[in-house]
């Protein structure tokens, strides 16, 4: 596996004259995500954790909507990013090398992140039991290629250059390690003991110099190197980074999936009739607590915990504070 740096950093910002390409996908998303929120439910007083939040807008979103009573903690490997909100406390924490402590959330919010994150399978299964009952998991994971399709292009030559691209994005993505996983995520749900679980695909036409456009444009400056090697030539690319300012083209987004699994708010509500793949629950138990859930280990109810700074309640074991504040 190669070192390419895929996450949306200093890296990339350089490459992109300033801006985060996760401020891209704020763009692209926001509107279909918080009407996916705004489905799953945020009422006013709710605990919501956020894994991987990068500009933030999703946690102020949330928090906007918890209130004063409320509480969004966002998880992140490089908190920096997250700008100062009243109601977010953003947490240096990687959830899947660092402990996360089973604990109330009533929403977990993960967009773009677990494709990057190996264990992703285990990981959602602890995020499962880190909820609430009737509590909520919101998973937004982009189509496998992260790719854009044409759908006009004022010049023919666009077709021959967005294949070159995808093809050589695919190579970048496999070398790095990252498995899109937007379909594999309805089924773990299951498997982790959620119910109602609901799965929405959602994508959009864009005009070149637009959002949709300008995430490929900027993701094609921030792995140049990477991409080239992998096979597209420099002029190629650099012709299909032109070509996605050409407001005559007209591109489908990269779909997003979108999958909301919900745990029981009682024994009776179906946590205890799913069956995880692998081996059944014992009864009483939650599969996922359970430690059946295949190939993932029991989450230990009690893990060295530091106090969460705005409720004083324990969250996570091993996590440093917000660089930003005292
Ligand atoms: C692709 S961005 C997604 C940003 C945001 N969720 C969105 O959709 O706009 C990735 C974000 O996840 C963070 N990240 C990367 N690896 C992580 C990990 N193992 N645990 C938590 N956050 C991580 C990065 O620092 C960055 O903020």
């Amino acid at each position: 596996m190669t070192t390419t740096r895929f996450e949306f950093d200093e890296v990339g910002t350089a490459a992109t004259g300033g801006r985060l390409l996760g401020s891209y996908l704020a763009e692209i998303l926001d509107t279909f995500t918080t009407r996916r929120l705004t489905q799953a439910g945020v009422a006013e007083g709710s605990r919501c954790l956020v894994i991987g939040a990068d500009a933030g807008s999703i946690a102020g979103w949330l928090a906007d909507r918890a209130g004063s009573d409320g509480e969004v903690v966002v998880a992140d490997t490089d908190p920096s990013h997250v700008p100062a909100y009243p109601g977010v406390t953003a947490l240096r924490h990687d959830p899947a090398t660092d402990p996360l402590v089973e604990d109330d959330f009533d929403l977990v919010y993960v967009r773009s992140v677990m494709a990057c994150l190996p264990g992703r399978r285990g990981l959602l299964a602890r995020l499962a039991t880190a909820l609430s009952p009737g509590g909520v998991i919101v998973l937004d994971e982009l189509e496998a290629g992260f790719g854009p399709g044409i759908l006009y292009a004022p010049d023919p030559d666009a077709h021959r250059l967005f294949a070159r691209y995808q093809q050589a994005l695919d190579t970048v993505l496999r070398r790095a390690g990252i498995h899109p996983w937007s379909y594999p995520t309805h089924r773990v749900m299951r498997e982790a003991g959620l119910v109602g679980v609901d799965t929405e695909c959602w994508s959009r036409s864009w005009r070149g110099g637009e959002p949709g456009c300008l995430l490929p444009r900027a993701l094609a400056a921030q792995l140049f190197d990477d991409l080239t090697e992998a096979g597209i030539a420099r002029p190629d690319l650099a012709a299909f980074r032109g070509i996605l300012l050409d407001s005559r083209l007209v591109v489908r987004g990269c779909p997003v999936v979108s999958t909301i699994g919900r745990k029981p708010a009682t024994a009776t509500d179906g946590w205890f009739a799913a069956v995880p793949v692998g081996a059944p629950a014992a009864a009483g138990t939650s599969p996922a607590a359970a430690g059946s859930v295949a190939g993932v280990s029991p989450v230990p109810d009690r893990l060295s915990r530091c106090a969460s700074p705005s409720r004083g309640s324990p969250i996570f074991g091993r996590i440093g504070p917000h660089p930003s504040r005292p």
